[in-house]
């Protein structure tokens, strides 16, 4: 597609809409099984038609909730710039369409206001990326991670304020240990601006949500929960199964490296391959399908790199169910 080229959205995007969407936790509204992360591949040094295209057609087929944060890039902020182009060259018209999500937290700009959770980094924090993307509020803000040298109280409220004064619709937390999550939900419960959802990091091969306890209390709660990273960066794909092929997230070694290939995440790789052959799955399909069978997940929220990678992220709507023999194995 050409810069010049217009963009209309395919008409035919609502059409698996009783299969595509799940209701997050006790609140009004609908996410997709599979969103879309701007992390990787729509920094500046990305292609720009490479990654508008990515983003046309996750909308075309859908997806109606994007994930982006402050310092997704590289550089820093260009991820929210790509989107603004894209914001404002094509979807302007679909903005209430979408379900647009940003986050602050980690290492944004130099000094001491820049980074972790205070109130004055995520309020000016969240006014920069609305500057980005071209958009005058964001539809969930998410504080990136714990910080535990701010009051808990000052990043909550700060939340609390950014909602109240319409610059965000949702709350959201990420990467918050159990008992912080706890105070969180409390302290946002108490002040009528109930905690929509949590980012953490659920895979095949990571279930730390599962496993403290998270997962559980978000579903006890009506919280939802969207897992990032769910192919743990590309892992869980054919992609590594043979070699570290050129121009992969690996190859770039920036937050993938090849030390995670070690001979016993090689076996697990082959074991999943097996099993998604035995499906007649791509492995892709068959670790987002895992992930959306866990109780109290909304959500998973894919990377690509290209749209035919989005495509085989987006079969697993429609995987078959696990035998028991298939869930021991992928233990
Ligand atoms: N809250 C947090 O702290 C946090 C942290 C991390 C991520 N996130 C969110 O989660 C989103 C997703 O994270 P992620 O990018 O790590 O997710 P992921 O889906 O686990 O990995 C995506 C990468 O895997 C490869 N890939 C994806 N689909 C593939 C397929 N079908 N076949 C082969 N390779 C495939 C691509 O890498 P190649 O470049 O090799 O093609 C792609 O860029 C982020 O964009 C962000 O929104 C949040």
């Amino acid at each position: 597609m050409t810069e010049q080229e217009r963009y209309t959205a395919s008409p035919d995007r609502y059409n698996n809409s009783e299969t595509m969407y799940r209701r997050c936790g006790r609140s009004g509204i609908l996410l997709p099984k599979v969103s879309l992360g701007l992390w990787h591949n729509f920094g500046a040094d990305d292609p720009l038609e490479r990654s508008r295209s990515i983003l046309h057609s996750a909308f075309d087929n859908g997806v109606t909730h994007f994930d982006l944060a402050n310092n997704y890039g590289p550089p820093y902020g260009t991820a929210e710039e790509t989107f603004g182009k894209i914001m404002e060259r094509d979807f302007r018209t679909y903005r209430d369409e979408m379900f647009i999500s940003t986050k602050a937290g980690y290492d944004m700009w130099q000094g001491p206001y820049g980074n972790w959770g205070s109130r004055k980094y995520l309020i000016a924090s969240l006014d920069q990326s609305l500057r980005r993307m071209k958009i005058d509020y964001v539809d969930l803000f998410y504080s990136h991670r714990y910080d535990p040298h701010t009051p808990l109280e000052e990043t909550l409220q700060a939340i609390v304020d950014i909602v109240r004064a319409g610059k965000a619709l949702y709350a959201g937390i990420s990467r918050w240990p159990l008992e912080a999550l706890k105070f969180a939900y409390d302290y946002l419960s108490e002040r009528d601006v109930p905690l929509l959802i949590y980012q953490g990091r659920l895979n095949l091969i990571d279930r730390a949500p599962h496993d403290e306890g998270i997962l559980d209390f978000c579903h006890s709660r009506g919280v939802g929960f969207i897992s990032f990273s769910p192919l743990a960066q590309g892992l869980l794909t054919e992609r590594y199964l043979h070699d570290v092929p050129e121009g992969s997230r690996m190859s770039r070694g920036r937050t993938l490296t090849p030390e995670r290939l070690t001979p016993e995440l090689l076996e697990y790789l082959h074991t999943l391959k097996s099993i998604a052959d035995g499906r007649g799955e791509n492995m892709a399909q068959t670790a987002l399908a895992w992930i959306l069978a866990q109780r109290g997940v909304t959500s998973t929220l894919v990377g690509a790199s290209s749209v035919a990678q989005l495509m085989r992220n987006l079969s697993c709507i429609n995987a078959s169910p696990f035998s028991d023999e298939q869930l021991r194995l992928l233990k």
